[in-house]
C-alpha cells in the first residue's frame, strides 16, 4: 500500500490519512494489547507510511502516552511523527481542578503528557471533551498561550457541541488566537450524525475532521451478530453497561451490518476495509483512526485505502446507514430553497468555491406558496 497525506484543516501539518490510535496500548481497561502486541502494530504502521499517533493523557491510565513515547524513541522518528495527545479527564480523583478544560488543569495536564512522551513539545493538543462550563475564551487563550510556549504545535477540539466548536473558532479568528485545526468525532457507517453540522463546520472553516471508532468498536467487522452473545471483542463486554460509546447492537446498526457484508462479498474485501474506506472517503474526513488490540486487524485495516468502493455500491451503503435529517436540517432541502430562491433555479456560486454539503433528496416542483 502507499499512504497518502493530507493537510490537516486550514494548517501546514501534513499527516496520514490513516492515524493509529492507541487507546488499546496497554490492558488496564481489560481490552487493550500488551507491550509487545502495541510495539508490533507501531512498527507496522510506521512501515506502512504512517506519520499520525492519536493519544490522550489517561488513555490506559497513562501508559498508552507512555509506551508510544517510548516506540517513537526507540526508533528515532521524534522529527518525522505528528503525535496528537488530549486534556480533559480528571488525573486525581478528589481534585476536581485535576480534570476539566479550565486553564489550571490544561496547564497541569500538558507537562504531564510531555513528560509520559519523553517529548518537549506536542504536535496537536486537543480538549478531549466539553465540561460544560469552561468558557471557550479561557481554553482558546491557554492553548494560545501554549502554541507560543513552544509546548504545543497545533490545536483541535474532541467531542464538543457544533455550536461550541462553531464559537471557539470564531473567538480564535477573531481575537488572532491559534486557529482550530482538528475535530476529533466519532463517525462510522452506524454513526453518522456528525454529517448535519461538523462536515459543513470544518469544510468551511478549516477544521479536518479526525475519526474515532470508524468500525464502530469493532461491530463493522462482522464479528457480531444479533443472535450471538459470545466472546468477539470489546462490546461484548459493554452489553449490560450504558457507557454511551459502547451501545451498538440495535435493528438500524443490525441492518447495516447485514449490507455492508454483502456490498464487501461484491468487492472481494473484507467488511472492515470497506467501513473504514466509505469512512475515510466521506466529505470533510482529514483523517482515520485506527484501533486495533491485534497485528491481524492492524495489517487488515492497514489496506483500507488500497481500492475505491464503486458508486452504485456507495449508493447502497449511504442508504442503509442514514437517518432523516433532525430539524432544522429537515428544512434545508431542495422544497424550500426554491422557494428562497423565488423559484429560480441556481448554482449557489460560481466555480472554485467550497459549495454546502448537498443535501440528500429528490428533485421537487417549484411550489407556488
Ligand atoms: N476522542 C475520543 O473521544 C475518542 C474515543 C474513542 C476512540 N478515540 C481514538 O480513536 C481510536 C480508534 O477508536 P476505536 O478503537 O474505537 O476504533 P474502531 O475501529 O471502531 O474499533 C477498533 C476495535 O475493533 C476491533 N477491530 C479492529 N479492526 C478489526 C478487524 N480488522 N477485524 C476484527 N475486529 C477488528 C478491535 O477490538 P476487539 O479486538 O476488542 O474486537 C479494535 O480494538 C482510538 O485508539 C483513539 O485513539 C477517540
Amino acid at each position: 500500500m502507499t499512504m497518502s497525506y493530507y493537510t490537516l484543516g486550514n494548517s501546514g501539518l501534513r499527516v496520514s490519512r490513516l492515524a493509529l490510535g492507541t487507546m488499546t496500548f496497554g490492558t488496564e481497561w481489560g481490552w487493550g494489547a500488551d507491550r509487545d502486541t502495541a510495539r508490533a502494530m507501531f512498527d507496522a504502521y510506521v512501515e506502512a507510511g504512517g506519520n499520525f499517533f492519536d493519544t490522550a493523557d489517561l488513555y490506559t491510565g497513562g501508559t498508552a502516552e507512555t509506551w508510544l513515547g517510548e516506540f517513537v524513541a526507540e526508533r528515532g522518528l521524534r522529527d518525522k511523527a505528528v503525535i496528537a495527545t488530549k486534556f480533559t479527564m480528571n488525573s486525581n480523583p478528589g481534585n476536581p481542578n485535576a480534570g476539566g478544560n479550565g486553564r489550571k488543569n490544561i496547564m497541569r495536564a500538558v507537562d504531564a503528557s510531555l513528560k509520559r512522551l519523553g517529548t518537549d513539545y506536542i504536535d496537536l493538543y486537543l480538549m478531549h471533551i466539553w465540561d460544560r462550563l469552561t468558557p471557550a475564551e479561557e481554553v482558546l487563550r491557554t492553548l494560545d498561550d501554549l502554541v507560543r510556549a513552544g509546548k504545543i504545535r497545533h490545536i483541535g477540539l474532541s467531542d464538543v457541541p457544533a455550536w461550541y466548536a462553531g464559537r471557539a473558532q470564531a473567538i480564535a479568528e477573531l481575537r488572532g488566537y491559534e486557529p482550530i485545526s482538528a475535530l476529533q468525532l466519532e463517525y462510522s457507517l452506524a454513526e453518522r450524525a456528525i454529517e448535519h453540522e461538523f462536515v459543513p463546520f470544518g469544510t468551511r472553516h478549516g477544521a479536518g475532521i479526525m475519526v474515532w471508532s470508524p468500525l464502530a468498536s469493532g461491530l463493522l467487522s462482522g464479528k457480531y451478530r444479533p443472535a450471538q452473545a459470545g466472546n468477539a471483542g470489546r462490546l461484548d463486554g459493554f452489553r449490560n453497561t450504558t457507557h454511551p460509546g459502547f451501545q451498538k447492537f440495535s435493528e438500524h446498526n443490525w441492518a447495516v451490518v447485514a449490507e455492508l457484508e454483502k456490498v464487501a462479498a461484491e468487492l472481494g474485501r473484507g467488511m472492515a476495509q470497506v467501513a473504514l474506506n466509505w469512512v475515510a472517503t466521506q466529505p470533510g474526513v482529514a483523517t482515520v483512526i485506527l484501533g486495533a488490540t491485534r497485528l491481524s486487524q492492524l495489517q487488515d485495516n492497514l489496506a483500507a485505502l488500497d481500492f475505491s468502493i464503486p458508486p452504485a455500491l456507495r449508493q447502497r451503503l449511504d442508504k442503509v446507514s442514514g437517518t432523516p435529517a433532525p430539524f432544522p436540517h429537515s428544512y434545508f432541502g431542495p422544497e424550500i430553497q426554491v422557494r428562497v430562491a423565488g423559484g429560480v433555479v441556481t448554482g449557489d456560486k460560481p466555480s472554485g468555491y467550497a459549495l454546502p454539503v448537498v443535501v440528500e433528496g429528490e428533485a421537487v416542483a417549484i411550489s407556488s406558496n
